[in-house]
């Protein structure tokens, strides 16, 4: 029988995006400012175009300015630079938004980099980051899927992680590298796995937290999870399964949530736990651009 806590990253978000949306109005009320989000996406990958709809609604909602600048996958690197450029002087965009990943032909980085880091509520500038690895959470545009994981752990483990071992599994930019900062920054003792690390399901059965962010479906058995621990699944996979002899698209975690259940204290589902969150940080992050912009903000 299932133990666990089932984190519900739906409900939370609604509850900040209500949040969000009363500051938004009072911005407009007290000040005149609608906060500014452009969202560029480059050709016709499906899972983006799933992603992007989903912020500009979002967006929307909430009552900002949302554009959505849609280029063809052919566009050459100068015209994606121009266009960053023009936001990045339009006084009416406060967050700036390119969708990845990008075609092979141009340079992520080069093009990350080219939004000015005011404006950069994704947190990929280095500005951001740099801030971000020194500790400087306050200051720095946190990414938004790490931020999001931060609240739900906060809201089971609360702000101060010492003497916790935390393990992440994966490095990458988006989720690994700043979810293992921010859980530094609040004191647990990390440790960053990816596909080199030897015997991981020993590495995770130490984690009081377990961070999965690697695309591979149920790859977490519930024999890797000490009694106990904190789990958020980030995995976002879509498998094909067979109900009722038809084949039918599902999406699953990297994590096996009914194993994991029976061990666990607390864990996300796939969908509804870490999604909604990180599209509701966004928003967040988008705000708060707003305010600094207007020097409003602490
Ligand atoms: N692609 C997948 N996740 C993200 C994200 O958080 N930001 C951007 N810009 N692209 C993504």
């Amino acid at each position: 029988m299932a133990s666990a806590i089932r984190i519900d990253g739906k409900a939370k978000a609604a509850e900040l995006s209500e949040k969000i949306e009363e500051e938004t109005a009072a911005l407009a009320r007290d000040h005149g400012i609608k906060p500014g989000l452009a969202v560029v996406i480059i050709g016709e990958d499906p899972a983006s175009q799933v992603y992007v709809r989903n912020k500009k609604r979002t967006a929307e909602a909430c009552g900002f300015h949302s554009v959505q600048h849609s280029l063809p996958a052919e566009v050459s690197q100068q015209d994606v630079l121009d266009l960053v450029q023009s936001l990045n002087d339009d006084p009416a965009i406060h967050g700036i938004l390119v969708q990845l990943p990008l075609p092979d032909h141009l340079d992520e980085q080069r093009i990350t980099q080219s939004i000015t880091p005011s404006k950069d509520v994704d947190g990929f500038h280095y500005i951001n980051i740099g801030k971000l690895t020194a500790g400087d959470t306050a200051d720095a545009f946190i990414p938004c899927t790490p931020a999001g994981c931060m609240l739900m752990i906060e809201d089971h483990l609360g702000t101060d992680l010492s003497g916790l071992s935390a393990v992440v599994i994966g490095r990458s930019n988006i989720v690994g590298k700043p979810m293992a900062s921010l859980l530094l920054a609040r004191n647990a003792t990390v440790t960053i796995t990816h596909s080199r690390t030897k015997d991981l399901p020993a590495v995770v059965r130490g984690a009081d937290i377990v961070v999965a962010a690697v695309g591979r479906p149920n790859m977490v058995g519930g024999d890797w999870i000490k009694p106990g621990a904190v789990i958020i699944d980030v995995g976002i996979n879509r498998v094909e399964v067979e109900v009722d002899g038809e084949k039918k698209a599902k999406l699953i975690g990297d994590v096996n949530f009914e194993e994991a259940s029976e061990v666990a204290r607390a864990i996300t589902p796939v969908p509804g736990g870490v999604g909604p969150m990180t599209i509701t940080m966004l928003m967040a992050n988008t705000l708060r651009s707003a305010k600094l912009a207007a020097g409003l903000a602490d």
